[in-house]
């Protein structure tokens, strides 16, 4: 890494006059701007993205098609609500995203500006169509910041304290880790006790015919990228179906191809009855959208969800261009097949370094959880907080949560020569943390989640 003065000066500044509770520190990287799966900082540094500024830039950084969609839109009319008035991107992008949503529950769309506001939307729907008060969410769970996404969540204690109260009749269960299982099981003894959980709280304190939703990632993103068994994900579907309660997934991470399919509930035998998505769709604008059936979406009355902001013009343009790139580009292909190739680099080191615990995911949506003892599987977060910094300094964007899982969720138009780069750059920081070669002072600047 070169020098960094810029960026250390402009750091300063920003925790002079920006509210720390809006940010999770790793390092202090400045970004000055950003091509591909590439980013340049502030003092001409340049660095291989694997975060993709949250895996909100699917289609990587400042992409032609993006770029000049934005231009063409912001020369005819930056905004104009939708609230009050129409715009033709906004039925445009509403017909394409119905298309590439999956099952026949696409038929109507509601836009809005965060992932978080979708998920609040969802609540009030599930509510509205259902009749029915009560959603059940996950522990882990992370789907957002406004009341009603923070209230779905479930991740983090000072994410909550001092915050509430939040919105009410909010349940949370375990989600299916089968790496650290909540219930201490192994592959060969797991009798599903995490759904048996539910079942039993619907037969104690939940009356199932007063739960409105079930809302669940199809891999649990900001706890570590724990991906749920299959059968799992179909039992508790069957188990709504049973109960009259609506299946949501919330795609804002693992949408818009990470997972390589459009959403990541394809990776699961069933069809959501609403599907919720932000982050990627517009690479990088701000836009979200939450999709479902028409008597769902129509169960509301007006104006019950509506933002000044939501639905922009410009936002939508950029969505369409994102939707073309992806299928132009092959990004679903390529997606799963450099996913399984980084996928098995991280088990060969797996075999070298007892650090690596596991190695899992989908696509270019990777964890790498690292553990202080094979045994008891403790997270390793110093390891990943100080491997994370290294990496940082010798080029490679990678943050960590789950306090010990890295994270590996590049654009996916990176290229397998600057995957390779990076792997490498990953490897040999794993190497200089095991022989005790990276400062504890690093701990200082990266605290992570
Ligand atoms: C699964 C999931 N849902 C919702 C959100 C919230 O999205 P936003 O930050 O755009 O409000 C996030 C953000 O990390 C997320 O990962």
């Amino acid at each position: 890494m070169g020098k960094t003065d810029k960026c250390t000066q402009i750091v300063k500044e920003d925790e002079r006059v920006i509210s720390p509770f809006t940010r999770v520190p790793y390092y202090p990287l400045v970004i000055k701007r950003g091509y591909g799966a590439m980013v340049e900082d502030t003092d001409g540094n340049q660095y291989i993205d694997l975060l993709s500024s949250a895996s909100a830039l699917n289609t990587g950084h400042s992409h032609e098609k993006v770029v000049e969609a934005i231009i063409e839109q912001v020369r005819e009319f930056i905004h104009y609500t939708p609230a009050y008035m129409y715009h033709e991107p906004l039925v445009k992008l509403a017909k394409e995203i119905i298309k590439i949503t999956p099952g026949d529950c696409a038929q109507k769309v509601a836009f809005g500006l965060s992932g978080s506001d979708a998920n609040d939307g969802m609540i009030k729907l599930a509510r509205a169509y259902t009749g029915r008060s009560k959603i059940i969410s996950f522990i882990g769970a992370y789907h957002g910041s406004t009341y009603g996404a923070l209230s779905l969540s479930a991740i983090s204690l000072n994410m909550r304290k001092k915050i509430g109260p939040f919105v009410p009749e909010i349940y949370h269960i375990p989600y299916p880790d089968c790496y650290r299982c909540t219930f201490g099981k192994e592959e060969k003894s797991c009798n599903m006790e995490c759904l048996k959980h539910l079942e039993l709280a619907f037969n104690h304190y939940i009356p199932a015919e007063e739960v409105a939703a079930v809302i669940i990632e199809p891999i649990a993103g900001d706890i570590g990228l724990v991906v749920p068994p299959k059968k799992y994900v179909e039992k508790l579907y069957d188990l709504c179906k049973k109960n009259g309660i609506l299946f949501v997934t919330d795609e804002v991470q693992q949408g818009f191809g990470r997972t390589g399919k459009w959403f990541g509930i394809e990776n699961f035998e069933v069809v959501p009855d609403i599907v919720v998505m932000g982050k990627s769709i517009a690479s990088g604008m701000p836009l979200s959208a939450i999709v479902a059936r028409k008597e769902i979406m129509d169960s509301c009355d007006a104006p019950a969800h509506l933002f000044t902001m939501g639905g922009n013009p410009v936002s939508c343009k950029a969505a369409l261009a994102t939707i073309e790139i992806i299928k132009d580009q092959k990004l679903l292909e390529h997606t799963r097949q450099l996913g399984e190739y980084v996928k098995q680099r991280f088990n060969e080191m797996k075999t070298k370094y007892e650090i690596i615990g596991d190695v899992r995911g989908l696509g270019l949506s990777i964890g790498v959880d690292l553990i202080k003892d094979t045994q008891t599987k403790e997270r390793a977060r110093e390891a990943a907080a100080k491997i994370c910094y290294r990496c940082w300094e010798k080029g490679v964007i990678i943050t960590f949560f789950g306090n010990s899982v890295l994270r590996i969720q590049p654009p996916l138009v990176i290229k397998k020569e600057q995957m390779d780069k990076a792997l490498n750059i990953i490897e040999e920081s794993i190497q200089e943390y095991i022989k005790g070669n990276i400062p504890d002072e690093v701990l200082e600047v990266a605290k992570g989640w």
